[in-house]
Formats: structure tokens, C-alpha cells, sequence
């Protein structure tokens, strides 16, 4: 790859600054120091001010997404769980996204990938991938709700399709968990509201085998990819 193209494929700086950059000296790869920015060489080899390329082979990582924070680029819509990455990030070709969403209120496990074949994998309903929710209403849950949702005959208000099969484990009069395995436009809240109850806390503890495992609320960690 052209180190012009690697050096913004990775965020770094644009094509037209990587001449500076190169030139200055801050693009080197183990004893070697480049001369042009169309000289060539693969991600994982090169420094850029002394330190490696960051996520040469994709990026992926796990937020602790915290409430009053939205799941979008929009600037216009808030405070943006990407203001809790580093900018960077954000100027990589492809830009980092979120692996589905969280609602505003909702916390948890959020994934951020610049991988596109990895969200369509990890979101699809075909794949089946778990997530598990922790909820809280706001009235005693009804009687034979887990049977309701594990029934796959679960209809939403305005669509045309039931709901797979979920699974839901009660917690307390007001409480439970419930593991889904596709992921509908605010599908808890939804499938809750249905049967009366409003949520008042959403927390996603598990998605797929990934789990926060003492990560504090904005914090991130990098994970293997997969
Ligand atoms: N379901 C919802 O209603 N909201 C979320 O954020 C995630 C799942």
C-alpha cells in the first residue's frame, strides 16, 4: 500500500499532509526511513511518529456504553458514544461504527468495528448471535410472560413478522433478564410496552460471548478479532 493511502486509511492524516509527514520524518518502518509518500509498505511494519500502526487489521473493540449517549455520527442528535473513542478513529477509511445499537438510555455492551462484513455477521437475525438484557419495569411483570416471548409468536405493534423466540428469566416482580437473538428497532422496550409494562432501566450485560467484565461506564478495551 501507498503510505500516502495507509497513512489516511488509518486516520493519520490526509493524502495531501502525508508528503509533510513522511518528509518530516514520522513515517518509519524498522530500520528503514521512507523518502516519498507513494513509497510502499504493509500496515503492520510501519511507525508512525515511533509507535505502530493502530489496528492494522481492523479495529475492533467493546465500550461501556453509559446512558445519556446515542449511537450516532450526527452531531445534532448529543453526546455521541464515538466523543468517548479517540478521534483517530474517526478518520479511518472505513470510519468506525457501532455493531447495532443502544437506545440514549440504554447501557452496556456496545461494540465498535471498522469492519463491515463483521456487523452484517454479528446483527443479522440469520446468524443468531445472543445478547442479554437487563431489565426493569415500571409494574409487576404479568404472568406467563416468558412463555409469551418464548413462544416466537410474539407480534409487535406495526409489523408483519413475530418475534423469534426469546428467552426471559425473572428476576424480581419487576425485574428480568431476556436474551434475544435479533435486534429490532427498540425490540425490549417494545416487546415490554406490549404487554404493559414500561422499561426504566435497560442494561445489555452479554452479546454473544463478550461481557464487560469490570469495565467502568466510557471505558473501551480492544478485542481479539474473530
Ligand atoms: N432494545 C431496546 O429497546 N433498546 C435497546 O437499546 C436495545 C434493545
Amino acid at each position: 500500500m501507498r503510505l500516502d493511502a495507509l497513512l489516511s486509511r488509518y486516520g493519520y492524516c490526509s493524502r495531501s499532509e502525508a508528503r509533510a509527514w513522511v518528509k518530516d520524518g514520522r513515517v518509519t518502518a524498522t530500520g528503514r526511513a521512507f523518502s516519498s509518500p507513494s513509497d510502499k509498505a504493509s500496515p503492520g511494519t510501519v511507525l508512525v511518529d515511533g509507535e505502530p500502526v493502530e489496528f492494522p487489521d481492523g479495529l475492533l473493540v467493546l465500550l461501556h456504553k453509559p446512558a445519556d449517549h446515542v449511537c450516532s455520527h450526527d452531531p445534532g442528535e448529543g453526546p455521541s458514544v464515538y466523543d468517548l473513542l479517540p478521534p483517530r478513529w474517526l478518520m479511518r477509511n472505513p470510519v468506525v461504527t457501532t455493531i447495532g445499537r443502544l437506545d440514549k438510555d440504554a447501557t452496556g455492551v456496545l461494540l465498535i468495528t471498522d469492519d463491515g462484513d463483521l456487523v452484517h455477521r454479528w446483527t443479522s437475525p440469520k446468524h443468531k448471535v445472543a445478547k442479554l438484557y437487563e431489565v426493569t419495569v415500571d409494574a409487576d411483570l404479568p404472568a406467563g410472560l416468558a412463555a409469551l416471548f418464548a413462544s416466537g409468536a410474539l407480534m409487535l405493534e406495526g409489523e408483519e413478522k413475530p418475534c423469534l423466540p426469546a428467552q426471559l428469566t425473572v428476576i424480581g416482580p419487576r425485574e428480568a433478564t431476556l436474551e434475544l437473538t435479533e435486534g429490532r428497532y427498540h425490540q425490549v422496550k417494545r416487546m415490554f410496552a406490549g404487554q404493559g409494562c414500561t422499561v426504566t432501566r435497560l442494561h445489555r450485560s452479554r452479546f454473544g460471548d463478550i461481557m464487560l467484565d469490570g469495565l467502568a461506564p466510557g471505558e473501551w478495551r480492544a478485542l481479539h478479532r474473530r
